[in-house]
């Protein structure tokens, strides 16, 4: 940035140079190269002991500075907004910014960036991952295992079903729904996908999927995965009614945001037979679950870590500081999320 320039040319001290560049927070432990990268372009206060922010704290620390760098577990809305008049750009570490008032930022003119692309390979190997576990109960008997229960081989033990040749439903079929229907491939599975707006002719060849309606594709699926954006609009997509149209055969994968599942009534499924099984990534309430995951045998469950490879991590953390530099500089970051609208 031309701060720094500026500072070589007229020989400032350290903290003048400092004084020049723009003010940002890092409000979680990042790795140490985008801590780095970013004391190159700004003044940073960074939390690598990860001691998280409440509202308070961050509006409070917030207050003078240009930019946010933040992660799903912050809340950006009006009411911190209203407290740091100064900021100019919000960068998240997440592809999803549900954790973000964009339309508040926007009438505030400040810019907010995500992390597109960077984790779709990862979050799909996850989705395939919780399809697999829960198809064939490796949670459930690695349970069974650890306790020295196993006495021996048995014929009719904990049988699975099969992933081969199964109908996958896909609901959402951004670049995540895509990259696990590209992995269905290998699995001669039977694509299905529902999304708002059905891809292209060509798209629909390349990831060899039939578009369905909502309840088609809930009635034929063997696997559901969820995989759309948490929105008003997709608030508890799956509920009660929803379920009760899956087979009982069926097994629902939630890879992408609590809140698009009726924890509650998934709950009651899983209990009930409606369903056969569950794999979860994400819930309502993070991270407090509901404790009734906690008493069921057909239901996978792991902490929201869709993404967490390590390159996967260090690729966001990147994207994210790069597009908050940029956002800073006047330039046009590049997975801006809400630029000006084009004239026509
Ligand atoms: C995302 O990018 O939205 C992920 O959920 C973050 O882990």
């Amino acid at each position: 940035m031309c701060a720094k320039r500026d500072a070589v040319t007229y020989g400032l001290t350290k903290s003048q140079e400092n004084e020049m560049k723009p003010r940002i927070i890092i409000t979680r432990e990042v790795f140490d190269e985008t801590v780095d990268y970013l004391k190159q372009h700004c003044d940073v206060r960074d939390n690598q002991a990860d001691v998280p922010y409440t509202a308070d704290t961050l509006a409070g620390a917030l207050a003078g500075c240009d930019g946010l760098m933040c992660a799903l577990t912050d809340r950006v809305d009006e009411a911190l907004l209203v407290r740091c008049p100064g900021l100019k750009a919000v960068a998240n570490i997440a592809v999803g910014y549900n954790n973000i008032d964009v339309p508040a930022c926007t009438a505030r003119g400040i810019k907010v960036t995500n992390t597109p692309g960077v984790l779709d390979d990862s979050t799909a190997d996850l989705a395939f991952s919780l399809m697999l576990a829960a198809a064939r109960r490796v949670t459930e008997v690695e349970a069974y295992i650890r306790k020295g229960d196993w006495t021996g081989w048995k014929l009719k033990q904990w049988l699975g079903v099969d992933v081969h040749h199964a109908t996958l439903g896909i609901v959402g079929m951004g670049r995540i729904g895509q990259a696990i229907a590209r992995r269905a491939a290998g699995f001669e599975m039977k694509v299905i996908y529902h999304n708002r707006t059905r891809l292209a002719a060509d798209i629909e060849a390349r990831v060899n999927a039939t578009y369905a309606g909502m309840d088609e594709l809930l009635a034929q699926a063997d696997f559901v995965v969820l995989q759309m954006p948490y929105t008003p609009d997709t608030h508890h997509l799956i509920g009660q009614k929803q379920l009760a149209k899956m087979k009982p055969t069926a097994i629902l994968i939630n890879s992408t945001r609590g809140g698009v599942v009726d924890d509650a009534a998934l709950i009651a499924a899983l209990k009930n037979g409606t369903i056969r099984a569950a794999g979860l990534d994400v819930y309502e309430n993070e991270p407090r679950l509901n404790p009734g995951f906690l008493e069921l045998k057909n239901v996978v469950l792991v902490p929201h870590i869709g993404s967490s490879t390590e390159a996967t991590r260090r690729a966001m953390a990147m994207t994210a500081a790069r597009n908050l530099v940029a956002a800073l500089s006047g330039q046009t970051p590049p997975n801006w999320v809400n630029p000006p609208a084009r004239a026509t």
